[in-house]
């Protein structure tokens, strides 16, 4: 099995992840394990990141506007890096968010019947699911949320528009020499 190969289950697995966090998100239980889901691979993809390999390094995720041109502008890597970075971000930025309001009680590493600060009411305590409101930092997680699949959306309209091979590959429609244009 080829790098290629491996980043592609890596993505997939991650995107079923989010994908299924986004429709659960009123749900309570199933979505906080999801994230934590959505936690892990990125932390395992953190780690990946550590051998070294270009395929697997940050600036994949950072734009690089060099070489960029009027004619040349939507096939340029600017675009799908930029998006990728918007990725990285918001997504940085929900699962953070996400898992402060949780505060551990998911994970029993906290009293359930005590509330995360984001879900108390009068007395500190939580009335169960049903008190999942919203105060500062989830409706900023709700924007991010929301941000993050906007972006998704785009980045997958992007690569099926102007990379179509690599996006299939990705899909797991074509074959390895699909996605050779963009890596090795
Ligand atoms: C929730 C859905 C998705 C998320 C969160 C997501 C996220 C990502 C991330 C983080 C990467 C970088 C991969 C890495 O280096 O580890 C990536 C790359 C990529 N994704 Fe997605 N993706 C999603 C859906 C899709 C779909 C449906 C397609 C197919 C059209 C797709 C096509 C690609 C391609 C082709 C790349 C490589 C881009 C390049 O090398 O320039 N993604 N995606
Ligand atoms: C990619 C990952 C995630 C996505 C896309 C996502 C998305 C969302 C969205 C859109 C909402 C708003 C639901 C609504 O009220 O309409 C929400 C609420 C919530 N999420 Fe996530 N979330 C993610 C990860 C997490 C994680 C890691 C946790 C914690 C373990 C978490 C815990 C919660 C909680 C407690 C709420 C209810 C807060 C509120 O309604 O204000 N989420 N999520």
């Amino acid at each position: 099995m080829t790098l290629l190969h491996r980043i592609r289950i890596f993505h997939a697995t991650l995107a079923v992840l989010v994908v299924l966090a986004y429709l659960t998100a009123e749900v309570g239980a199933i979505h906080d394990w999801l994230g934590y889901g959505v936690a892990l691979a990125m932390l395992f993809r953190l780690v990946w990141m550590t051998t070294g390999l270009p395929q697997l390094g940050l600036q994949r995720f950072y734009p690089s506007f060099q070489g960029l041109r009027l004619g040349n502008a939507l096939a340029h890597p600017a675009i799908s890096k930029t998006l990728l970075f918007g990725i990285a971000l918001s997504l940085l930025a929900t699962t953070l968010t996400g898992i402060a309001m949780d505060g551990g009680r998911t994970l029993g590493l906290a009293d359930a019947t005590i509330a995360a600060p984001a879900f108390a009411n009068g007395d500190g305590r939580n009335d169960g699911e049903s008190d999942r409101e919203e105060g500062p930092l989830g409706e900023l997680h709700e924007t991010m949320g929301n941000l993050l699949i906007l972006i998704v959306v785009l980045h997958v309209s992007y690569l099926l528009l102007f990379k179509r091979p690599l996006a299939l590959f990705m899909l797991f429609v074509a074959k390895a020499n699909a996605g050779k244009p963009a890596r090795k």
